[in-house]
């Protein structure tokens, strides 16, 4: 039987729609139980500095639909030495909290896994980034809804690429993955995808062009996953003019606008099961794991396995972005 009587939560790292709909989550599930709350402001931050207010169920009515996070976010520097993380445990202490749920991507994760080492105290982490890039979970929260919003951009600048038979490099986030753009590009009907898992493998563009993408289509988008890796979509475009000049060649960053917007029904769900899941897993005395889904079943992966595991991307994908293009 677990001894937590009231725990903290936050938000760290970049902000991720459905993060608020997790916040709700876990804060229900916990009064739920009889545990009590306290949000925890701009992340590590607002551990050191203090920034941190009892929570009630009235502090997560009516934030299921808003994208970003109510508890703010921050990348707090100060967590990363010694000194910042001993204010930390001691601002714990003197709140009376006694484990942590913490939200967010692999920064996060790999700063609760430290400080959780170091003091040998309880935290649940939940994936929460666009990026989808934690191992041991299908999907992190706010990957669908950024997937969506790629989508329905990709769907407007068809418009005028047909128009004007261009073709476009559009660049989306996701870090060192490229999940978004493989997926992006399936659900837009882009004509590739250049991704970081496979640049070193194959000259990406060259390979695209050699298949004759041009040869029954006059405009063409191509998703190009932001990566020093694959040159982002300025260096895609900036080969393309020197080796192919004969394309008229836009690009098109979309940059912060896919962190923002209401959660798909998707991330709102996953959010919810996470956060519960998260409590669930406190009661049952489970510490240092990152809360996933796998197959639609819950899964607890340790910390250390969440980030330092390379998550695959699967490879059958790739095929079916190439067969449904032609
Ligand atoms: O990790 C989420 C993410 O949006 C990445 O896709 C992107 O590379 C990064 O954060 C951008 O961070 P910032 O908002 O600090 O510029």
């Amino acid at each position: 039987m677990s001894t937590t009587k009231r725990i903290g939560i936050l938000t760290s790292g970049g902000d991720a729609p459905g993060m608020n709909a997790a916040i709700r989550a876990v804060t229900r599930a916990a009064i739920y139980n009889g545990i009590r709350v306290k949000g925890i402001y701009r992340g590590y931050k607002g551990l050191v500095t203090g920034e941190i207010e009892e929570f009630t169920n009235h502090h997560v009515s009516n934030i299921v639909q808003r994208g970003g996070t109510i508890l703010k976010t921050a990348r707090c520097l100060e967590f990363k030495t010694p000194e910042g993380r001993k204010l930390a445990y001691d601002r714990l202490v003197e709140e009376g909290i006694d484990a942590l749920v913490t939200i967010g991507g692999d920064g996060t994760l790999t700063g609760a896994r430290i400080f959780a080492q170091e003091f040998n105290y309880p935290i649940i982490g939940l994936p929460g980034t666009i990026d989808n890039d934690l191992y041991g979970t299908d999907m992190t929260i706010g990957y669908d809804t950024a997937l969506n919003t790629i989508m329905e951009c990709v769907d407007k600048i068809r418009d005028t690429a047909t128009s004007h038979e261009r073709l476009f490099f559009i660049e989306v986030m996701g870090r060192d993955a490229g999940f978004l753009a493989l997926n992006g590009a399936i659900a837009s009907g882009a004509e590739a995808a250049i991704i970081p898992e496979t640049s070193l493998e194959k000259d990406q563009l060259a390979e695209m062009i050699e298949n004759g993408f041009r040869k029954s289509k006059n405009s063409s988008i191509v998703l190009v996953a932001e990566s020093d890796v694959t040159g982002g979509a300025m260096g895609v475009a900036e080969r393309v003019k020197k080796e192919y000049p004969q394309f008229d060649v836009r690009v098109s960053i979309l940059g912060h606008l896919q962190r923002g917007g209401s959660p798909t029904a998707q991330d709102r769900i996953l959010a919810t099961r996470m956060g519960i899941a998260a409590i669930e897993a406190l009661l049952d005395d489970q510490r240092n794991v990152m809360i996933g889904i796998k197959n639609d079943q819950i899964t607890y992966v340790p910390f250390s396995q969440a980030i330092k595991k390379d998550k695959p991307i699967n490879h059958e994908l790739l095929n079916t972005l190439r067969v449904s293009s032609i």
